[in-house]
């Protein structure tokens, strides 16, 4: 496993001209900072060695090279969702290699749907902790030396991180909440009972990534951040019919807020 994650490093930084620190990945609702991106170099993924290999054709995906905000970064278009059919170690595969690279800090975003009678559709949500629901833990397995054994979750989502994003958001006026994301496996939506059970577990907002992703970069020592983008209400008596197209429809609605958060908090970073 390290072996391969070495490798794929090594084949990455031999297309690197630059050293970021700063790595992202461009979930539901920040697609429009790539056109932020500047200075970019393109690598798809199916370029790349033991990179997962798309399981939509023509939906590869790849790692953007530029400069966002100031800094020197590394995005990711396109992540790979556990529903997808890969496993905890190729979902978080691209994690381990941004660790060999030299990334110190992850920005990430996604959508969710909300047990919170409190927010609404198009809210965003600075993700302030997660419980892992999935059925496969990433970190399963022989322990990779990146971190230890047993690592500590006490502050997954880095506090100051948060208090820059909070300031910035007061800055340019987009209201903002704090809440903890609960991650399932997905592809099904929640049915009303499952909304309300996760409620009870103290979930704020629903989706079906990230948090493989934000234990690994734990795991490795990478400062994380992440964003989420409410997209449909999951609380009792006021949940009503979704489909992935009314998902999209709102992130992209929320787009311009959560980039222009990104983009700054990358900057200040
Ligand atoms: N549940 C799970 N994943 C989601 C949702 C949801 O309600 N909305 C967007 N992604």
């Amino acid at each position: 496993m390290l072996q391969t994650i070495q490798e794929t490093a090594t084949y990455l930084k031999s297309k690197m001209h630059t050293h970021p620190e700063t790595a992202i990945i461009l979930g539901t609702g920040l697609g429009s900072l790539v056109g932020e991106i500047t200075d970019k170099h393109e690598i798809k993924y199916e370029d790349i060695p033991h990179f997962p290999v798309s399981t939509v054709e023509g939906h590869s995906g790849k790692l953007i090279l530029g400069k966002l905000g100031g800094k020197d970064s590394l995005a990711m278009q396109g992540r790979f969702h556990y529903y997808e059919g890969y496993s905890m170690k190729e979902v978080t595969f691209p994690v381990r290699v941004m660790r060999e690279l030299g990334i110190k800090t992850l920005f990430v975003s996604n959508a969710s749907g909300t047990t919170n009678p409190n927010y609404s559709i198009g809210d965003l949500m600075i993700i302030t902790d997660h419980i892992n629901y999935f059925p496969e833990h990433p970190l399963r397995g022989k322990n990779i030396p990146y971190g230890p054994r047993f690592p500590d979750m006490s502050e997954a989502y880095d506090k100051e991180l948060i208090r820059k994003a909070d300031a910035i958001a007061a800055e340019i006026g987009v209201k903002v909440q704090h809440g903890v994301y609960l991650g399932t496996q997905g592809p099904t939506f929640e049915t009303p009972s499952e909304y309300k059970l996760f409620r009870l577990f103290g979930a704020d907002a629903v989706g079906m990534s990230t948090v493989p992703e934000v234990i690994v970069a734990n795991h490795c020592g990478i400062r994380v951040f992440g964003i989420s983008v409410i997209t449909d209400i999951g609380v009792e008596g006021k949940i009503i019919e979704i489909s992935h197209e009314d998902v999209q429809r709102a992130a992209d609605a929320a787009q311009p807020q959560m980039t222009a958060i990104m983009r700054e908090l990358i900057h200040r970073s």
